[in-house]
């Protein structure tokens, strides 16, 4: 098969799936091949339901990884901040080539016009920062890293393209300001609180196209309008599941303590069905991350059919958490609270206040940044939920 009809079986797919709608990216995807971005080595997880990597090498089996370079599959090229092998696939990502299904949503989510310049963050292997340079020209597109190695990367994978975005090495979360204003902020890492240097250093008008990652759920594309006096609104449009923003990185997995805990945690038996309150919807999911700010979830399904939701704070040297069982077969369902806080009573009751509005989709919840706040609404920027 050659490279032109592996970009264009890939582009067929994603127009497919839904993602792709705006034909200019397909143009995109032919213009900066994904193949010239995509490391040599790396783990692979394709976009789907259920998520299953694999490694990749494309001097061992160029086969596979071909293919995993032309499917909408995620790749890591980099774990643990380079301490792991990404080929080992065991570790926190901590750099990937995205998945091309969620790229081209973002970028069609951004919608630059020809005039405009974008500000990027997290440039990664370069590769969107390719997409946005062949969109707006050489000099439109500035894309910030903050790891320098991988910065040095992706300007060789860039020049490998012929394109040359300016590439900054720094934190992304101070944005570009020698560059300011944009009229796009285009950012590929996930934050929980989002930094005001991009509000600052957009436009009135422009608009801030981000992964919102509270640690409740896996996250949603957040679409913000930059007003004229100083803030920043705008809705959740999708979901978004990024690695985090380095200076919010949280912690993964489940609680580090729960084993020696567990005896100090009280039992109780959960009013709702742990299952509903995870997988009812995204809206819900926004609701909880609302109204229990500061808490993450973390799911552990077993081969036979149980499953535990862990509710964790995610601050402090002696974090609360809660777990809420699901065992095949029983219709109560018994929870685990430990800390000062009882961390599943407060996401049921949030969950019940979502059900209680009327059980909103994700897509009437937005966000609004100012200079010292940043706040969840429901269906209008006066209507706050926390
Ligand atoms: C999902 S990857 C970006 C993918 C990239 N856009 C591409 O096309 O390959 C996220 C990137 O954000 C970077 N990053 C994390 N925290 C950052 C920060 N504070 N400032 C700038 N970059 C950051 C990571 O190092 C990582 O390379």
């Amino acid at each position: 098969m050659t490279t032109d009809e592996r970009v264009e079986g890939l582009a067929d797919l994603l127009v497919s799936t839904g993602r792709l709608t705006d034909p200019r990216w397909r143009d995109g995807l032919r213009a900066v091949p994904r193949h010239l971005f995509a490391p040599g080595r790396g783990w692979a997880v394709p976009d789907r339901p259920v998520y299953e990597g694999f490694p990749i090498d494309r001097r061992s089996d160029p086969a596979a990884w071909w293919e995993a370079v032309y499917t909408d599959t995620a790749i890591a090229i980099q774990l643990d901040d380079g301490a792991s092998d990404p080929q080992s696939g065991t570790g926190v990502w901590t750099s990937s080539c995205s998945a091309p299904g969620i790229v081209v949503i973002f970028l069609q989510e951004l919608r630059p016009l020809d005039h405009h310049r974008v500000l990027e963050v997290g440039t990664g292997t370069g590769w969107t920062s390719g997409l946005l340079t062949w969109r707006l020209g050489p000099g439109a597109v500035t894309s910030v890293e903050i790891d320098e190695a991988l910065s040095a990367g992706a300007a060789g994978n860039l020049k490998n393209a012929g394109l040359s975005p300016l590439l900054v090495v720094g934190d992304g979360a101070e944005g570009y300001a020698a560059g300011a204003p944009y009229d796009r902020v285009h950012v590929t890492c996930g934050v929980e609180r989002i930094p005001y240097a991009w509000v600052e250093q957009s436009r009135p008008g422009g608009v801030i196209v981000l992964p919102w990652s509270p640690g409740w759920g896996i996250g949603h594309l957040a679409h913000l309008t930059v007003t004229g006096d100083g803030r920043a609104l705008g809705r959740l449009t999708g979901p978004a599941g990024f690695m985090m923003l380095r200076s919010q990185r949280r912690r993964f997995g489940g609680p580090e303590r729960a084993a020696e805990q567990r005896g100090k945690a009280v039992r109780s038996a959960a009013h709702l069905d742990p299952r509903s309150v995870i997988a009812e919807s995204p809206g819900a999911e926004v609701a909880i991350a609302a109204l229990v700010p500061g808490v993450r979830s973390h799911l552990e399904a077993a081969p036979d059919g149980s499953l535990r939701v862990w509710a964790i704070e995610d601050t402090g040297d002696d974090p609360a958490w809660a777990c809420a069982t699901f065992e095949p077969g029983r219709v109560d369902h018994a929870v685990y609270q430990y800390g000062a806080r009882r961390l599943w009573d407060e996401v049921e009751a949030a969950y019940l206040r979502w059900v209680a509005w009327g059980s909103p989709d994700r897509a009437r919840f937005g966000l609004t940044v100012t200079p010292g706040n940043q706040s969840v609404w429901l269906d209008r920027p006066d209507r706050l939920v926390a």
